[in-house]
């Protein structure tokens, strides 16, 4: 499957214009020459620090984009096991592109999918930003499930938005970084869903405040008018305080 929003993402990133990494940025208290491409990183970084990785683990990045995590982890520590999961195939094939010290398992695969035959052979999973768009989201967290070990780790985050927040920003939000299937998704059911599949919430942080100021490189400021450019509107959702970027850290139950 093809995601559309990535056809522009795609031609810049062959072009060098944008990183490997596709979430939004982690803004601390105000660093001097800041820009969003470290704050991207410094997102990623937060996510590896709660997976609390070690050489040698086999880590799985499910919704991988385009390969900018597991490329950071691959530097950082030897011998691990790198598994990208994706269902879009050109995304693969942009992250397949060096430099990898580790040979890393790319599979086309829809997030539900990723283990059907195998059990318990990832020590950490990872999903960056990427929940919003999975259509079987039980499927997801039974699949890790499934995949992890006993001593297993699961770190992921994603967008959610209020029941207040606007509902033309939202529908155009949600056409434009399509597909997005549960625009009423929230905490409390993912955190059910996750534990009927096994898996236990230990802990959540909620990091949107900090995401901010990562519009002020995507887009112009919002206008009075609602419109239908999606990053402006969902800097908009965001400004007015009305979504949320919930990174849970997930266990074996
Ligand atoms: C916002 S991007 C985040 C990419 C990456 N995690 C990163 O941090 O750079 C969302 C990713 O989820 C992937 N994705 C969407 N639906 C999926 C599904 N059902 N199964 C697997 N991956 C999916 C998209 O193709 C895209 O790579």
């Amino acid at each position: 499957m093809n995601l559309a929003y990535f056809d522009n993402l795609l031609a810049a990133y062959s072009r060098g214009i944008v990183s490997d990494h596709v979430h939004l940025g982690l803004f601390g208290n105000k660093v001097e020459g800041q820009t969003l491409s470290l704050a991207q990183e410094l997102m990623s970084l937060h996510h590896i620090d709660l997976l609390d990785l070690k050489a040698g683990d086999s880590i799985v990045d499910v919704g991988c984009g385009l390969g900018g995590t597991l490329r950071w982890i691959d530097a950082h520590f030897e011998g691990v096991q790198l598994t990208g999961i994706n269902i879009d195939q050109r995304q693969i094939d942009a992250a397949k592109g060096g430099p990898w010290r580790s040979i890393v398992d790319f599979q086309l695969s829809d997030a539900a999918d990723f283990s059907e035959s195998r059990i318990s052979w990832a020590d950490r999973i990872v999903s960056i930003e990427a929940m919003f768009h999975f259509q079987n989201l039980m499927g997801f967290f039974s699949a890790s499930a499934r995949a992890m070990r006993p001593s297993g780790r699961m770190v992921a985050s994603t967008i959610l938005f209020k029941d207040d927040a606007s509902p033309q920003s939202v529908a155009t939000v949600c056409a434009g970084f399509s597909p997005w299937p549960r625009p009423n998704l929230k905490l409390a059911e993912i955190c059910e869903q996750a534990a009927l599949a096994g898996l236990k919430v230990v802990q959540v942080e909620d990091l949107a405040p900090r995401c901010l100021p990562s519009f002020e490189w995507m887009g112009s400021a919002c206008p009075d008018e609602v419109t239908d450019d999606p990053v402006i509107e969902l800097r908009r959702i965001f400004e007015a305080g009305k979504a949320s970027y919930p990174v849970l850290v997930l266990l074996p139950a």
